[in-house]
């Protein structure tokens, strides 16, 4: 027979959620104990399992009780966890939360991702344990985030796996060449960059001043060109034009401006993109998480979230990312990097792992943006592919970097300008 410490050393390699079972004692006092054995047992009937040590307070009040709650902790909740499993000592372990009484009495966590309330049906013995089979009464999918796993004795959160491929659009190219300089070459570089299998913002015409015959993009072939519209009778005339992408700029602060374009993109959603602004100021989260829910819901093709001042960190990047990217699914989302601080790779692997696989990036750096060369390059090295012609890139980057046609020097990234207007011819 395996011995003790072998069986909780290979046990501790299994990766579990975490709940928080809770129960009822006496004169209906609420009981609780964090609980990882939870499992699925059936569909039809709905029940459920979890595993209890026989000698825990909680085994004793379920055996008498005859009912239990499960709640499914966030990843944001390792204080209760640890509460609950009676690491840290409290008085009370339902203190400074929100909790409901379910239909059997059980207490239920307001802000966990979902609960169920059972009664306890079967009670196997398992060795030192008891199983414990609930049929579920009744159940709840509360809140939409990632979940708390517990991992090699310690608390963790989920990452998605690296993606097998991701793809790149350029949204600061256009705009950065012309305040580099490079006017009239603009449109045959975008046009360059577009070849080789990135996407490319030719113009905003958000301002309601360039026709949109005016931005017909010369060199950029049509399917792979975007332009940043005002609303829906923009987009159409655009759209109609030809060109393979409308995208919209939101304020997620302004909620009619958000139905606004929820309403703009119907018909027309799977050609449209939706920029939220400034999406990593934390102040404004929840507003963030609400507007990509209803672009997504919308069936928008895809949501950018860009980091267009660079204020985002790689911890900003993985908070927001964890709910947005849980949020919008199926919807991909897109992320703007900048290079402040020459920590844009640093989130660029942390938006990877947080599951995003879309990327906006300009090629040699311009607009203070990631350059798309070392982005390509940064893919490479973790085995992601991404469908570019990457050797073109580098050394049109390579000649960007060189000196500037207009004799100002070299082409180095100018300011940037959130929002600005790229070229209109
Ligand atoms: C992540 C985690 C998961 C746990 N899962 C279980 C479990 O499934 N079954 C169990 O008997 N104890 C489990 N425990 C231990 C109980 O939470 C702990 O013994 C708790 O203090 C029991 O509360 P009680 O003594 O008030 O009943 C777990 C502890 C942690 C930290």
């Amino acid at each position: 027979m395996v011995d003790p410490a072998t069986f909780r050393d290979v046990m501790s390699q299994w990766p579990s959620g975490v709940t928080v079972v809770t129960t009822l004692g006496e004169g209906d006092a609420w009981h609780g104990m964090t609980a990882s054995s939870f499992s699925s047992v059936s569909l039809d009937p709905p029940l459920v399992s979890i595993c209890l040590t026989k000698t825990l307070y909680s085994h004793q009040l379920i055996s008498a009780s005859g009912v239990f709650g499960i709640n499914v902790l966030a990843k944001d909740q390792i204080d209760v966890g640890r509460r609950f499993a009676g690491m840290d000592k409290v008085e009370d372990r339902f203190a400074g939360e929100s909790w409901t009484t379910a239909d059997t009495g059980v207490p239920l966590l307001d802000s966990a991702l979902g609960w169920f309330d059972c009664r306890v049906v079967h009670a196997y013995p398992g060795g030192d344990h008891t199983i414990f089979v609930g049929e579920v009464m009744e159940g709840h999918a509360a809140r939409k985030s990632a979940p708390l796993l517990f991992h090699s004795r310690g608390w963790g959160q989920f990452a998605d796996v690296l993606p097998d491929v991701a793809t790149l659009s350029d949204s600061g190219v256009v705009s950065g060449l012309v305040a580099a300089g490079h006017g009239p070459e603009t449109a045959r570089i975008a046009g360059q960059v577009a070849d080789a299998g990135v996407r490319v913002r030719v113009a905003d015409i958000s301002d309601g001043r360039t026709p949109v015959e005016g931005v017909l993009p010369r060199f950029v072939a049509m399917d792979r060109a975007s332009v940043v519209v005002a609303d829906r009778a923009q987009a159409d005339r655009v759209l109609a034009s030809g060109i393979g992408t409308v995208e919209f700029i939101v304020d997620p602060t302004d909620p009619a401006a958000v139905t606004r374009t929820v309403e703009a993109l119907d018909g027309i959603a799977d050609r449209a993109a939706v920029t939220v602004i400034d999406p990593f100021d934390a102040v404004r989260l929840d507003l963030v998480l609400s507007a990509v829910q209803q672009f997504a819901r919308a069936g928008v093709a895809e949501i950018a979230l860009p980091d267009t001042a660079g204020g985002a960190t790689p911890l900003t990047v993985r908070g927001l990312l964890q709910e947005a990217v849980a949020l919008a699914r199926p919807v991909p989302l897109r992320l703007g990097l900048h290079d402040r601080d020459r920590l844009g790779l640093v989130k660029a692997l942390t938006a990877l792992k947080s599951g995003v696989r879309h990327f906006d990036t300009t090629v040699a750096g311009l607009d203070e943006a990631v350059a798309t060369e070392d982005l390509i390059r940064l893919l490479d090295e973790v085995d992601v592919d991404t469908p570019v012609d990457a050797e073109a890139l580098v050394q049109l980057a390579q000649t960007l970097r060189g000196p500037a046609p207009n004799g100002s020097g070299t082409a180095q990234p100018p300011p940037c300008r959130p929002g600005s207007a790229p070229h209109r011819s």
